[in-house]
């Protein structure tokens, strides 16, 4: 795939750190974002700082703020609320979202000091949870794992990989696509159901951020594409 053929992307909630950086980073590759938020002022205004950033860079293409409900009907639509407003925007975006590719990067966690420890959410995953609210979508689960200071900072390398789940094969196949194009490396991490796994994994990593001093402990898995040797 070259951001030349990728369709539009959209983004739910896209003012905060998370979907600012996801959308740094797919407008740095050339994918044309529409930056979603309540607000549509406030879109604007987090669009117009992240093109400023952009500049002139070849290739790029600068994103456009919108109001969620626009962003929602882009073909692929990333979801990037806290938790605690995950179930009630997708309840009011379901109409829109139906037969769209839907992104889901939404994690369940607890308030401080509790970060740092897994807390399930009773769906199974926030994934699962948007699946069964939105049935007539594909849900992926992807970028749980990746800090979005990293994915601000467009010189640095996350130095992470994105664990990439989901029941749709093409969809998954479509996301893992998105995520190298923006210079990481997608891997399919099996059904929607591993959300459970993935999603608690950022907790893990907060954890770790907080007992070891760093801000952005990431996830690499070793060995993909050793072709088996021992
Ligand atoms: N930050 C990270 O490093 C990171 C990493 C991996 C995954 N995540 C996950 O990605 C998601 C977004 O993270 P974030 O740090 O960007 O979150 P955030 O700043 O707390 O929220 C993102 C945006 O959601 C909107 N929002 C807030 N409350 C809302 C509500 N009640 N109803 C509807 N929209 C609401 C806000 O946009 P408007 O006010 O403009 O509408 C806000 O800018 C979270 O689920 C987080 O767990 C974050």
């Amino acid at each position: 795939m070259n951001a030349s053929d990728t369709p539009v992307v959209g983004i739910v909630g896209g003012t905060g750190p998370q979907g600012r950086g996801l959308a740094l980073r797919l407008g740095a590759a050339g994918v044309p974002v529409w930056l979603g938020s309540r607000d549509v002022a406030r879109a604007e205004e987090a669009a117009a700082t992240l093109a400023a950033e952009l500049g002139d860079r070849a290739g790029s293409r600068a994103p456009t703020g919108v109001d969620n409900a626009a962003a929602a009907s882009a073909p692929t639509v990333f979801l990037s609320v806290p938790y605690s407003a995950h179930a009630a925007v997708l309840r009011e975006l379901a109409p829109v979202l139906a037969g769209r590719l839907v992104v889901d990067v939404v994690v369940p966690l607890q308030p401080p000091p509790n970060l740092g420890v897994v807390v399930p959410a009773a769906g199974g995953s926030a994934a699962e949870e948007a699946q069964a609210l939105l049935p007539q979508s594909r849900v992926v689960g992807a970028f749980h794992n990746v800090s979005a200071r990293l994915l601000l900072r467009l010189g640095a390398d996350p130095e992470c990989d994105v664990l990439v789940t989901g029941d749709d094969e093409a969809a998954k196949a479509a996301v893992i696509a998105l995520t190298e194009l923006i210079g990481l490396r997608g891997l399919d991490a099996g059904p929607l159901a591993n959300s459970r796994v993935v999603e608690g994994l950022t907790a893990v990593l907060l954890g770790l951020n907080k007992r070891y001093a760093t801000r952005h402990a990431g996830i690499r898995i070793t060995r993909i594409g050793d072709g088996g040797r021992p």
